[in-house]
């Protein structure tokens, strides 16, 4: 069996008592039907007030999920009135999201900006899911895992053909040689999720919505 990567993106979502019934209920469920996490890494990745909470949880349950951001600052710390560096973050994750297209749209994330935020989440020991939106998105060399997310298919319902996602994911290792895993992302659901992590050069799924609701993400780890 495949070592799989399974990312809940909860973006702008929940409150600390939100998350912790979030937290409380999927815990519980994994450990009523024994689910078997051997081959399954799960990351979660909060909105930033949560991911001290989300830290201490897990420590105090001596649970084996991985915490992460949804993304860093440009900057290192200092004068940047707003920012959350990676060196704070780490403090509280071993993960961060960078160059999610909801960012590259709204918030002015270009290539450039990217490389930047990836240079500092490296110096700060984060580990990296870069995501793109084809193959011809540029990936910064020390880029390990990938997220291929078409934007055509983020939050509408309409998933990548996983014909075409396996294509995809291929021509990005191809191309990058440094890129040891590539997820997909965009409308994953516990009905679709196995057509994606059965594929041999997919390593697992960046999930939105159908991560917000504990059972929802619970039923999609369960099926892949
Ligand atoms: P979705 O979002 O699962 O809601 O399509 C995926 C993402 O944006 O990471």
């Amino acid at each position: 069996m495949k070592d799989l990567l399974l990312v809940a993106n909860w973006k702008a979502h929940k409150t600390e008592d939100e998350a912790r019934l979030w937290l409380e209920e999927f815990n519980r469920k994994i450990f009523e039907a024994k689910l078997d996490l051997t081959n399954k890494q799960i990351l979660i990745c909060p909105p930033y007030t949560l991911l001290q909470l989300l830290n201490a949880y897990v420590v105090a349950n001596a649970l084996e999920f991985k915490i992460g951001a949804q993304d860093v600052s440009r900057f290192v710390a200092g004068a940047y009135t707003g920012e959350i560096p990676a060196e704070i973050i780490k403090k509280m994750a071993s993960y961060t999201i960078i160059g999610h297209s909801e960012r590259r749209q709204n918030f002015g994330d270009t290539d450039e900006v990217l490389e930047t935020k990836v240079v500092n989440a490296d110096a700060s020991g984060l580990n990296i899911v870069f995501c793109v939106q084809g193959d011809s998105t540029p990936i910064p060399e020390t880029v390990k895992i990938v997220a291929y997310e078409p934007i055509s298919a983020i939050g509408t319902g309409n998933p990548e053909s996983p014909e075409n996602a396996e294509k995809v994911a291929k021509s990005i290792k191809e191309k990058n040689k440094n890129v040891e895993k590539v997820l997909y992302g965009g409308s994953v659901t516990a009905d679709n999720i196995k057509k994606f992590t059965d594929i041999p050069d997919i390593s697992g799924v960046l999930v939105g919505g159908a991560s917000l609701e504990a059972s929802n993400f619970f039923s999609l780890i369960e099926r892949c």
